[in-house]
């Protein structure tokens, strides 16, 4: 078996006919994988229907690349403040940029994801869909927005794409229909078919006295086949407060037993089943509150939702959840499965898991910060995280499935030193980072730099660090306890007064990881990076920027936040 002389075989066509060409770009831009996995399964369903594909992260395509594509397909995420995921943000600059060609005989689509909780919501798709049409492009199937919810819209949207893209290629308009099941992963266990995880331990890892509780869990994986490597996280199907959802019954005047139907597929059971672990209670978002004004005949809710008062809407919208709304918009009249049918599918949280499995095969860790605040006078709790604080037991069992996450990985070189940013629950990688380094015998240098509230209480895996240092797996640790002094010292303030060695191991080809707090932490951090190279490379801003910028693009700077 020759591996040079055999010419390539056809694509497979199904009609003959067709002169023009199949080939198709797809570009992903992903932060936590969801938009990766998508992009990944279209292609494999194009490929199937005999199209030429090239799947590839926005990080890796060559801009100048984008003339020649004849087809373009983007599936994109949005995070926080309507901003791109790191691995797509060199390439959203450059197509809103002065250097963008233009693309008149480019079609593409445009698949966007997002969580319609936040205000931009898919904002970076949209931005992509315009631009795209604003240089030539012309939509082989429309945008669609995708909310957490997303399998079937993507489902849907990919016959659209696969339609369009027959008749763009002048072949018969037959539709091609993939089924609603086309994207759905080939592992028994899956963001759609979790897997229930026996819980091991369930520990708080703060001292007494401590402003935070950050629980400790350890899953079993026992019999799932799931496996994982150091950067991928933890989906958990999380179960509403029982203690919340009589209080909405009550303030309903519903029979907690009365039987209602929980998804498309028919499934019964009974309200307060429903409200406890298929609905999402806890968070009100914009489309909710219009279906709740349609089928409310309260005029105060129409007038809030009516047009012109978007400020008003965001307003309500902060902080208030189910409760609020069903107290103060009353009386409802509908039936609870009218009520149920404008809810949001509960949606998994995403956890970055903080063991490694080399190290600790058929289990799992988790490092959760448990939510407590109060807001519009009343306490308010995250869902998963004070399920595992106040009711998740040993012997209980949690629906989970893993979510690879590319974009955060060791070094394939286990000799690359590495730098680990991670204060309070960030650290939770960089454990399973550690953990792995020590199972294989890595070799490369390691640096971490961690930081929380008090030093007494706060120091997540004290102990383990410490192992760590003494046996040499790390090679340096420097902590920032920002409440310990007068002045706050922060994990940037400590990479500042290491600029000189940071720098030097930079140099010398160190991977750079953050992990924790985007909009406050990861972004001074990322300026702090900036001053380092200007100071100690002598850089100017923009040099500096770019600098960071060819990490990522090598990824070397890789990033882990929420
Ligand atoms: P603080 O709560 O005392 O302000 C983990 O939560 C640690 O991150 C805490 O010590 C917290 O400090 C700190 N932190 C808060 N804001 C930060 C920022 N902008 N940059 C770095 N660390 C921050």
């Amino acid at each position: 078996s020759s591996i040079t002389s055999e010419p390539i075989s056809e694509i497979p066509s199904v009609n003959v006919e067709q002169p023009i060409s199949k080939e198709v770009t797809i570009l992903f831009g992903s932060q936590t994988g969801n938009a990766q996995g998508l992009a990944k399964k279209a292609g494999k369903k194009l490929e199937e229907n005999g199209f030429k594909i090239e799947v590839s992260s926005m990080s890796d395509f060559k801009p100048n690349n984008l003339k020649k594509v004849k087809n373009l397909l983007i599936v994109v995420s949005t995070h926080g403040e309507g901003d791109p995921p790191d691995n797509a943000l060199s390439f959203h600059e450059f197509v809103h940029g002065k250097r963008a060609p233009k693309l008149e005989d480019l079609r593409f689509s445009v698949l966007s994801l997002g969580d319609s909780s936040y205000e931009f919501f898919c904002q970076t798709g949209k931005e992509f869909d315009e631009k795209l049409e604003e240089l030539g492009g012309v939509r082989l199937h429309p945008r669609v927005d995708c909310d957490l919810d997303y399998d079937e819209p993507a489902a849907e949207w990919l016959d659209g794409v696969l339609n369009g893209l027959s008749k763009a290629n002048g072949g018969s308009s037959t539709p091609v229909s993939t089924g609603v099941e086309s994207l759905t992963t080939e592992s028994i266990y899956s963001r759609t078919n979790p897997f229930r995880a026996e819980v091991l331990e369930n520990l708080n890892l703060n001292g007494r006295g401590s402003n935070k509780e950050t629980r400790h869990l350890e899953l079993s994986l026992e019999g799932s086949g799931l496996t994982f490597q150091p950067g991928d996280s933890l989906g958990v199907y999380p179960e509403n407060d029982p203690a919340l959802v009589d209080i909405l019954l009550e303030e309903l005047k519903w029979n907690p037993e009365e039987t209602v139907t929980i998804n498309k597929q028919g499934e019964v059971g009974s309200l307060k089943d429903a409200l406890i672990s298929q609905f999402e209670i806890t968070v009100l978002t914009k489309p909710l509150l219009k279906q709740a004004a349609e089928i409310s005949s309260n005029s105060e809710l129409k007038d809030l939702v009516s047009a012109g008062n978007e400020e008003k809407v965001k307003e309500y919208l902060e902080g208030r959840d189910l409760l609020d709304l069903v107290r103060d918009f009353g009386p409802w009249e509908n039936s609870p499965q009218e009520f149920i049918s404008i809810l949001r599918k509960m949606p998994a949280r995403l956890y970055s898991i903080s063991s490694s499995f080399a190290a600790n095969p058929d289990e799992v860790h988790l490092t959760i910060g448990a939510v407590r605040y109060d807001a519009h006078g009343r306490e308010r709790k995250g869902v998963c995280s004070i399920l595992c604080a106040e009711r998740l037991q040993p012997g209980d069992t949690l629906p989970v499935y893993i979510q690879h996450n590319e974009n955060f990985k060791l070094p394939e070189n286990p000799d690359t030193p590495i730098i680990m940013v991670g204060p309070g629950t960030g650290v939770a990688p960089f454990r399973s980072f550690m953990q792995e380094r020590e199972e294989i015998g890595a070799e490369g240098k390691a640096w971490m730099f961690f930081g929380d509230q008090h030093f007494v209480t706060d120091f997540l895996y004290q102990t383990e660090w410490q192992k760590w240092v003494k046996d040499g797996v790390l090679t340096k640790m420097d902590v920032a306890f920002s409440r310990d002094t007068d002045q706050k010292v922060y994990v940037q303030h400590r990479l500042l007064e290491n600029s000189k060695e940071l720098f030097d191991w930079i140099q010398a080809g160190a991977a750079f990881y953050v992990c924790g707090d985007e909009k406050h932490m990861a972004h001074d951090v990322h300026n702090t990076l900036i001053e380092i190279l200007e100071k100690e490379g002598r850089m100017t801003t923009g040099e500096a920027e770019a600098y960071l910028a060819d990490m990522q693009k090598q990824k070397r700077y890789q990033r882990d936040v929420y």
